[in-house]
């Protein structure tokens, strides 16, 4: 029997359709411009999130990468949450790329205070650097892939339109939000400048991400995007699977939710104090390793994976659970099994925690 691999939601592999649509694609160069099956892709999803243009890109780091540089140069500086992705999973593109410095404002339950912003912008009278753009994350990914609540985000929206700063979301998992607060991704991004968006991840395309937003803003990022060698030729190939990705895969979203939820209740009794299954909304459960069995992270980790259960760590202190189109109820019946084992041996190998 293969493992329930719980590690991520980009583990997923495409459905029959998506490759047959990958198959039939009509392709041309889309350095050119001429790749029909890109152009449907950009022209769907700019509908889809109401701006005005969007560009089809290999990953969500190039995504995030591009819309960064589009709304900040070398020595400004960009707020965003301390867990962020921009901040802690980009191989510190920012700084290497662009020379922008990231800012992390403190984020529980991965929301920015809008505050946060006001002071960021008032500090610059003192000598601090230029701060020109805030970047949030919906879902928030390390805060068990939390929705932003409409209210805090209307707030940063706020702030950063009083005080003219750029706005982008990394909408990784966006259609996991609109799902999870039935409100539509046009609306969850109403106010920024850019918003970015990922195919591979719960909507299951082998490849790419999309970025959004105004005319202006998506032809500076396809400037900088072919120097960063994402101009990708026949790419209809993988913007097929995209679009069948938009077309069939967001509604079953809220499938991966229940069970996301069913695996923070069945950790929440059998490790008390891991996590509050109330704060599991969408497909992500992130749980403190300190409220698990085992030395580490690492090492729960490894339990499990001997019980035929693969979970992932996003940091040295915290395992993630994530569901997708790939793992179904039986699964959920495994990975609870395999809880309880860990939970009666008590990560066994893994050593005492002192
Ligand atoms: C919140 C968030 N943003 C951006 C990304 C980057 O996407 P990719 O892996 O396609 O580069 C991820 C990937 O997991 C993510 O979780």
């Amino acid at each position: 029997m293969s493992p329930v691999d719980l590690r991520s939601d980009t583990v997923t592999t495409p459905t029959p359709e998506m490759r047959a649509a990958m198959a039939d694609a009509e392709v041309g160069d889309d350095a050119y411009g001429e790749d029909p099956t890109v152009n449907r892709l950009e022209s769907l999803a700019a509908a889809l999130l109401g701006t005005e243009a969007a560009l089809f890109v290999p990953s969500g780091t190039m995504a995030n990468q591009l819309a960064l540089a589009v709304l900040a140069s070398a020595g400004d500086e960009v707020g965003c949450a301390a867990r962020a992705h921009v901040l802690r999973h980009e191989s510190g593109g920012a700084a290497a790329n662009w020379g922008i410095q990231l800012r992390s404002f403190a984020d529980p339950q991965g929301v920015i205070d809008a505050t946060a912003i006001d002071a960021a912008v008032a500090d610059q009278r003192h000598h601090l650097p230029p701060f020109v753009a805030v970047a949030v994350e919906n879902t928030a990914m390390a805060a068990s892939g939390r929705p932003w609540p409409a209210d805090a985000l209307a707030a940063v929206v706020d702030a950063t339109r009083r005080h003219g700063l750029g706005l982008h979301i990394d909408g990784a998992r966006i259609w996991n939000a609109a799902v999870a607060t039935g409100r539509s991704p046009a609306e969850l991004s109403a106010g920024a400048d850019t918003v970015m968006f990922c195919l591979s991840k719960g909507l299951a395309a082998p490849v790419g991400s999309v970025l959004c937003g105004g005319a202006d803003h998506v032809a500076a990022a396809r400037d900088l995007r072919h120097r960063l060698g994402g101009a990708m030729r026949q790419a209809g190939v993988l913007a097929a699977a995209g679009i069948v990705a938009l077309e069939t895969m967001v509604e079953r979203l809220v499938d991966d939710h229940a069970r996301a939820r069913r695996l923070a209740h069945a950790l929440a009794d059998r490790f008390p104090g891991s996590v509050d299954p109330a704060s599991v909304e969408t497909n992500i459960v992130c749980v403190p390793a300190a409220a698990l069995p085992g030395a580490s992270p690492d090492a729960f980790v490894a339990a499990l994976a001997a019980e035929g259960v693969r979970a992932g760590t996003i940091d040295a202190r915290t395992v993630r659970f994530v569901t997708h189109k790939d793992v179904d109820d039986h699964d959920i019946t495994r990975a609870v099994a395999a809880f309880d084992a860990v939970a009666r041996s008590g990560a066994p190998g893994a050593g005492a925690r002192d």
